[in-house]
């Protein structure tokens, strides 16, 4: 297949909103930008677009997509209710990096929610996805644009090295800001449940909901046979070719534990400024107490290990909590769960 490569970074968003939208009317996917990650998207309304979209990812079939509006009341008729708390969070959170769970209606097909009765939906704030929403004229069904299991993609150059050849048209928005996927939230049970963390933290939520919590399978390894509230924390993610190690220390006993294991084609994955005292090649991902530009940057530095064929990368393990979780869970499932605490 012949992809088509559109640069909507500078301006001319139209005339890639409006490509977008022809080729989502015919039933055919693009990979577009968000301010979390790449999207992958097809109209909701196209069973054949919808199917395509798991066949070109590799996606397991038990893995349910999120659905994309660009105004509350596209809501109507996708979502059985709003819930009271939903309302509040979309007026704090919409647009932008939050993703909310609901009870979904007959209108919404197995093929995005793997059959389940709940459908996740998000707004995002990116002026490229709103475009091609809006000119698409339906919610667009849009899984990250990454092959399954591979990093997420966070620039259009990653799109390409994932889809090129395989989807139609990818849209060129530059680098994502946020640069880890949305944090997931369940609004049908009492209180709202964090089923993946991401930028808008658990803190935040807590504000205006105190009941808030986070799912305790976020934080660990889930069997293959195990029923969760959120399919995806099943599967292995984020994963680069290298083998990559988890390391929980201060920036002395790093550099000793790196020092130490080091063999040749081994990287350390570091802060700004930590490269002197590592010693051994090093990637920085961002600032040590700046949770935002280590997301920006964490699943791009991933994807450059490949690139250099690095074998093995010890990662400075980020804080744990606060903006921090997203960072630290989608380490920690990259290196699948492989950590050492020194
Ligand atoms: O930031 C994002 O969320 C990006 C951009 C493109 O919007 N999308 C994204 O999609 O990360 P994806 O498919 O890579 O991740 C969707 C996650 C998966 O973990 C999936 O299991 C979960 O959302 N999910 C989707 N529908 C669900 C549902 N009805 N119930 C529970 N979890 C659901
Ligand atoms: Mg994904």
């Amino acid at each position: 297949m012949r992809t088509e490569l559109i640069k909507a970074e500078y301006g001319d968003v139209e005339t890639a909103a409006k490509r977008a939208a022809e080729l989502l009317g015919r039933g055919e996917i693009v990979a577009i930008p968000t301010e979390t990650v790449y999207g992958l998207a097809a109209s909701i309304y196209s069973e054949k677009a919808l199917k395509e979209v798991y066949s070109v990812k590799g996606r397991p079939q038990d893995n349910p997509v999120i659905v994309h509006i660009s105004a509350m009341d596209m809501l109507d008729g996708i979502v059985a209710e709003v819930p009271d708390d939903a309302l509040l969070i979309a007026d704090k959170f919409w647009p932008g990096p939050l993703t909310m769970i609901f009870n979904k209606t007959d209108r919404v097909s197995d093929t995005i929610t793997c059959g389940m009765d709940t459908v996740a939906v998000r707004f995002p704030s990116h002026p490229v996805a709103h475009a091609v929403i809006e000119a698409a004229g339906v919610p667009l069904a849009a899984p990250s644009a990454n092959l399954s299991g591979k990093p997420s993609p966070t620039s259009a150059e990653h799109c390409v090295h994932d889809l090129w050849g395989k989807v139609p048209l990818i849209i060129d928005g530059g680098q994502c800001e946020v640069g880890v996927e949305s944090t997931v939230v369940s609004m049908t049970g009492d209180h709202p449940v964090i089923l993946r963390p991401g930028i808008i933290s658990l803190e935040q939520i807590r504000e205006l909901i105190p009941s808030a919590e986070v799912s305790e399978a976020v934080t660990r390894k889930v069997r293959d046979d195990e029923k969760v509230m959120s399919p995806g924390l099943k599967y292995k993610h984020y994963s680069p070719e290298c083998k990559v190690t988890l390391v929980k220390g201060s920036l002395e006993n790093f550099a000793s534990y790196v020092q130490e294991h080091y063999t040749d084609g081994d990287y350390a994955m570091c802060f700004f400024g930590d490269e002197e005292k590592v010693g051994i090649p090093c990637i920085s991902y961002g600032t040590e107490d700046d949770a935002r530009s280590q997301a920006h940057s964490t699943f791009a530095v991933l994807r450059q290990l490949d690139e250099i064929g690095a074998k093995r990368v010890f990662v400075r393990a980020p804080q744990e909590t606060g903006e921090s979780m997203a960072v630290s869970n989608r380490l920690m499932r990259a290196a699948g769960f492989d950590e050492v605490v020194l």
